[in-house]
């Protein structure tokens, strides 16, 4: 058995010496260590060595199992290295690199992330709702009558089925009071289609942000406080907005919201409608959802809507809003 042992080793150790290629250490693997391998058969034999010689064979067949595996590992590394060095051969590493250029964020992007950071401190949850609604949504469960002439198709891009693309975010106001229950703190930034002209001020799709807040005792000071602490974080401690009292048929009182411009060389823009939720507003979602939850007089809440495109045109001092949506790259680099 001993003289086995060896003259297998020496096979081993010629084999192994020949191996020059995966094909060939894959059949070495195989002759030598396989289940069917020449060291497995020499194990079988141990069967036939008498008690006192069991424990010398096994630890020299150990041995040589080892061994042999140390030496087909070896040569497997070698010849990835091998494989390496020869697929890089024909690489110039010295070679300038091929350079792609680094996009960036969109400045509109920018500042929807500021903003969702801004309300995430005071507690504000994401919400989001279909770009395609129905008029329920859109129209009726705001408030907002069939012969209000926002519904009017000059104003509203209408589907042919009847469905229309939302002319605002406060479709999701409706989609948030249907499946949550009081108290609700949630932004909603999304685009926003009108059949408006579009000049330096306006877009037919535009980006809004809608926020809600109800609760019991919610009072117009909580709306004043949230929406100037809002554009103080924004646009820094010095900016100067004022409430303009206005009508929104889904809000009571409802206001208007003006910055002291610089893009518009110091005169007042309109960046944001809001107010208190109108109880006409709670009834509809109270009959839709069949309960009482947000019956009026238990909850109160206030709303608003900011036009984000026209927050970034004064964040960044840009004097007309369609520069965020011509792709012009001598723009966009700049942010
Ligand atoms: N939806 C209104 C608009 O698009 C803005 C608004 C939102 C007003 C919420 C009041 C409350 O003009």
């Amino acid at each position: 058995m001993e003289s086995q042992i060896a003259s297998l080793q020496a096979e081993a150790d010629t084999l192994v010496a020949a191996i020059s290629d995966r094909a060939s250490l894959d059949a070495a693997k195989i002759k030598l260590l396989g289940k069917q391998g020449e060291i497995t058969r020499l194990s079988e034999g141990m069967r036939n060595v008498s008690k006192e010689d069991r424990p010398r064979f096994g630890k020299l067949l150990n041995e040589l199992r080892q061994s042999v595996t140390t030496a087909l590992t070896e040569k497997e590394t070698a010849l990835a290295t091998a494989a390496d060095s020869q697929a890089l051969s024909s690489l110039d590493i010295t070679l300038p690199g091929d350079h792609r250029a680094a996009g960036s964020i969109h400045p509109l992007t920018q500042l929807l992330d500021k903003a969702v950071r801004i309300f995430r401190r005071m507690g504000f949850a994401l919400a989001e709702g279909p770009d395609i609604e129905d008029e329920w949504h859109c129209f009726d469960a705001l408030n907002t009558p069939a012969d209000h002439p926002a519904r009017n198709d000059q104003d509203t891009f209408y589907l042919p089925d009847g469905r229309l693309l939302r002319t605002h975010t406060s479709t999701v106001q409706i989609r948030v009071m249907e499946s949550q229950v009081p108290p609700i703190r949630v932004i909603a930034p999304g685009a926003a289609y009108r059949r408006d002209e579009v000049d330096a001020t306006h877009l037919a799709q535009f980006t809004q942000m809608e926020g809600l807040y109800v609760n019991r005792d919610v009072s117009v000071a909580d709306l004043k406080g949230t929406v100037e602490y809002f554009f103080r974080e924004l646009f820094g401690p010095g900016t100067e907005i004022r409430f303009r009292p206005h009508f929104f048929p889904f809000t009571e009182p409802s206001f208007e919201v003006d910055i002291l411009s610089k893009a518009l060389g110091g005169r007042w823009m309109e960046l944001a409608g809001c107010g208190m939720v109108d109880p006409a507003v709670f009834e509809a979602i109270c009959e839709r959802r069949g309960d009482r939850v947000f019956d009026p007089e238990q909850v109160t809440g206030f709303a608003f809507g900011f036009g984000l495109d026209r927050l970034a045109m004064n964040l960044i001092h840009i004097p007309d809003i369609r520069m965020l949506v011509e792709n012009d790259l001598r723009f966009l680099k700049q942010f």
